[in-house]
């Protein structure tokens, strides 16, 4: 699985179960359309399919042990998780979005589903019960929550004869899925998108100030929105610098993604990303920072608590947005506000110099830290107040607009 697959590569995982006999069909049309296919067989898994006949359609090696020293020695389990662009699970049996869930990692391929920084696509098939069953309907929306995408399963009469859903979706619906989540940003700009050609950058989650080197401060901020915002502007084919600080979501597909941690890491990062066409400044950076980090671990034993002095961290959108000949063509900062919010976030605006805040009440419950946003679109001349929706479908909605005051 190397340089002969410019379409993307992918790591598929063949969990048990009756319907695995379909990811080999699989591995054959992803091979055909020439996608590299390295498969990992869960031992289930190989009591339905064998290992033969999967390293021969997907022309590699399978691999099935996180205990293999030949394996080991050849490719680590960290850098397998890592070796493709999208993590394919199929079928996804109840077992295994229950590890995945609660990031279980006994064996190589939950290992792998924790370990990877890479999408991951599940296709579950399991029976109705099973795929009924609140437990395994909790697993769905904590990976849900965390990025993973699904397609299927679908309905209809089952190996176990009951009638219901959890068939295993198509093996050519699967293709279709994962050939759309491994659209990279080069395909989208030659088939066009409105912002085929323009550059954004996005910054996402908190920052991490350290105190020594085991402590620091950080704050909630889940990171969803901004990776949501970058998701959907690489949709509309944009090339996407996303700086992030720690979080634990999977790179959205097409997103270029720089790791910091401190205030001052991210702004380094944005600066060396310029120019860009969009800035679009989701991260909660902390406002401050601890003057002088402790080169040793912190210890109780050493006359009471210790005295932390704080100094002021750079302000990322206000130092772009004041950036002379490289500013983004449009800036966009957010504001989380408590209270009095609309005049709270057009202060921050003209403070800050930005040409849009999107402004939000984080005592709404389920925004900070949730799946829904309800936001108002603060603009130097007007203010629109945005219906409340899943952050999915704000980043959408705001990648539209990026898009139409860009053109
Ligand atoms: N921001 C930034 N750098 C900082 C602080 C904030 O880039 N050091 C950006 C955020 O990414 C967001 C916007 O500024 O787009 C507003 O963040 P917020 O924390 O609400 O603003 P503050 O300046 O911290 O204002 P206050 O805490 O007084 O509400």
């Amino acid at each position: 699985m190397t340089d002969s697959t410019p379409l993307g590569r992918v790591l598929l995982i063949v969990g048990g179960g009756i319907a695995a006999y379909k990811a080999l069909e699989l591995t054959r049309l992803l091979r055909k359309a020439g996608v590299g296919v390295r498969p990992i067989l869960t031992k289930s898994g190989a009591e339905f399919v064998t290992a033969l006949s999967l390293a021969a359609l997907s022309e590699d090696k399978v691999y099935s042990d996180l205990f293999s020293l030949t394996d080991e020695a050849e490719m680590g389990h960290i850098e397998l998780s890592r070796s493709a662009d999208l993590v394919v699970v199929a079928p996804a049996t109840a077992d295994l979005i229950a590890k995945a869930a609660n990031g279980l990692a006994g064996d190589l391929a939950s290992t792998t589903l924790l370990a990877t920084d890479k999408p991951v696509l599940m296709a579950p098939a399991m029976n109705v019960r099973m795929w009924l069953h609140p437990a395994t309907q909790r697993n769905l929306a904590t990976l849900k929550a965390d990025g993973v995408l699904f397609v299927g399963p679908d309905e209809g009469a089952m190996a176990c004869g009951e009638f219901g859903p959890g068939r295993l979706a198509e093996p050519p619906v699967i293709f279709e899925a994962i050939m759309a989540a491994l659209e990279g940003p080069a395909a989208r700009s030659q088939k066009g998108g409105p912002l085929a050609g323009k550059h954004a950058l996005v910054t996402a989650g908190p920052t991490f100030e350290p105190i020594d080197p085991v402590r620091g401060i950080t704050n909630r901020s889940s990171g969803r929105q901004g990776y949501a915002i970058a998701g959907a502007l690489a949709r509309l084919g944009a090339r996407v610098t996303l700086v992030s600080g720690p979080v634990s979501l999977p790179t959205p597909p097409g997103v270029d993604r720089v790791d910091v941690e401190t205030a001052r890491d991210m702004l380094a990062a944005c600066q060396a990303a310029l120019p860009a066409d969009v800035g679009v400044f989701v991260a909660a950076v902390a406002d401050w920072r601890i003057d002088e980090v402790f080169g040793v671990k912190l210890k109780k034993d050493k006359g009471g608590p210790p005295a932390l002095t704080f100094v002021e961290n750079p302000d990322i959108l206000a130092t772009l947005s004041a950036s002379g000949p490289k500013r983004p063509k449009l800036v966009i900062g957010f504001a989380a506000e408590t209270n009095d919010v609309e005049a709270h976030a057009r202060a921050k605006l003209a403070r800050k110099g930005c040409d849009w805040i999107i402004a939000n009440d984080v005592t709404e419950p389920g925004v900070m830290g949730g799946d829904e946003n309800a936001v108002l679109l603060i603009s130097k001349d007007k203010t629109e107040r945005w219906t409340r929706a899943a952050k999915d479908s704000v980043a959408h909605d705001l990648a539209q607009r990026i898009a139409e005051s860009l053109s």
